[in-house]
This record gives structure tokens, C-alpha cells and sequence, in this order.
């Protein structure tokens, strides 16, 4: 089993580790915003379930660990950069084309319903409405403009890999916000089942954005960077 360290910032831990945020979101513990308490600090304040946590966190450590191409299993690290951009098409650009206008068609339907009663929605909607609409012009820039050189290892797009890592800057500062207007996707007592799936589905997107982006900035692109 995977050590998982608790004396590292609970910051670092999914800089370096981005699948525990779906781990840290299960248990309601406070990654984004109290990013400089150490995990230990961040863990016992926020949940009574710390060894459970611990468990769920090295498991996620030893799956995440090892990747599966070509019935291979092999680090992701390993990979060739044409293996890594096929990876980050098929798994995340292709989730988030078919779920981004599914999540946009359930917000508005939850704004419809309970947005007189919960303001803040008008909010959550306005963010998720501007980050799909940059999320999309995203997609675009790399699979048309940068994937095709990468696969080929061409490094001549040093200023485009740069203009990408800041868009994935003001797209996590987005999660954050995201995380904090829906106080860490907690349903108000009058939800019906549209803003659970709602939320469901945020938690999901916000931990998939995780792993894309650090599949991107610390694997692939500092490859050509
Ligand atoms: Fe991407
Ligand atoms: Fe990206």
C-alpha cells in the first residue's frame, strides 16, 4: 500500500496528487481554500472519519499509480507524449464535450425552480456558464492547435503552452469559487433530486478538471515547456 504523507499542505498534497480531491470532496474536507493547513491539520478539523479517510486515500494512491494502455500497465509518466494526448482526449476532453451542455441544461432547470429561494444559484450559474464557454475555445486551441505537434514532438509552441496554462490557472480559480458558493456541494434541505444530480455531477466534473490539468501542465506540456 501506497504511503500517504499527512504532514505535507493539504495544497501540495492534490497539486502533486490530484486524485485525492475526489477523496477530500467525499469527506467534506476543505482543499481549495485552506491550502496552507498541513493534511493532518485540514483532515481532523474537517471530518471524524480520518482513518477512514486515510484508507481511501492510499487506495486512491496505489489505483492511481499505474494507468492501463494497450493492456499494459504502465506510469503515467511513462507514457509516450502520443499515448498521453490520445489519453487526454479519449478520458477527459470526450467527458467533458458530453457533459458540460448536460450539466448547463440541469442548472438551468435547478436556477428555474430554486432560484428564488436560493440566490446564490444565480451566481453558480453565471460561473458555470463563463468556464464552459472557455472550456470549449480550450479544447479547441489544444486539439486543433497544440496536440498535433506534441504527438509528433514538436516543441515550437512554447507561447501557446503558456497562453493554456493560463487559462487552466483562471479555470481552477473557477473550481475554487465553484467549491465555495455550493459550500463544498452541500444540498440545502428543499433540494429535489435535479440539484443532487446537479451536484453530483459538479463534484464529478470538478475532480475530472484535476487530473486533466495535471496531466497536462506537469506531464505533458513540461515536456515541450
Ligand atoms: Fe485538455
Ligand atoms: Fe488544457
Amino acid at each position: 500500500m501506497k504511503k500517504f504523507n499527512i504532514n505535507q499542505t493539504i495544497g501540495e498534497s492534490v497539486t502533486v496528487h490530484p486524485e485525492l480531491v475526489k477523496i477530500y470532496m467525499d469527506y467534506g474536507v476543505d482543499f481549495c481554500c485552506g491550502g496552507d493547513r498541513t493534511v493532518k491539520e485540514a483532515v481532523e478539523k474537517d471530518t471524524d472519519k480520518v482513518e477512514e479517510l486515510i484508507l481511501d486515500a492510499e487506495k486512491a494512491l496505489e489505483e492511481a499509480s499505474m494507468v492501463s494502455v494497450e493492456s499494459k500497465n504502465l506510469k503515467l509518466s511513462d507514457l509516450s507524449s502520443e499515448q498521453l494526448v490520445n489519453r487526454i482526449l479519449s478520458k477527459h476532453h470526450s467527458y467533458l464535450k458530453k457533459e458540460l451542455p448536460v450539466i448547463s441544461n440541469l442548472m438551468s432547470k435547478v436556477l428555474m425552480v430554486h432560484g428564488e429561494n436560493h440566490e446564490e444559484l444565480f451566481e453558480i450559474h453565471k460561473l458555470f456558464g463563463q468556464l464552459k464557454t472557455d472550456l470549449e475555445s480550450h479544447l479547441v486551441k489544444e486539439e486543433v492547435m497544440l496536440f498535433p505537434k506534441l504527438k509528433e514532438n514538436d516543441s515550437s509552441s512554447k507561447s501557446l503552452i503558456i497562453e493554456l496554462e493560463d487559462e487552466h490557472d483562471v479555470a481552477g480559480d473557477a473550481l475554487h469559487i465553484l467549491t465555495e458558493l455550493t459550500d463544498h456541494f452541500t444540498l440545502p434541505e428543499d433540494a429535489c433530486s435535479s440539484y443532487e444530480m446537479l451536484y453530483e455531477k459538479f463534484k464529478t466534473f470538478v475532480s475530472d478538471m484535476y487530473m486533466h490539468v495535471h496531466t497536462e501542465n506537469n506531464i505533458l506540456f513540461k515536456r515541450f515547456a
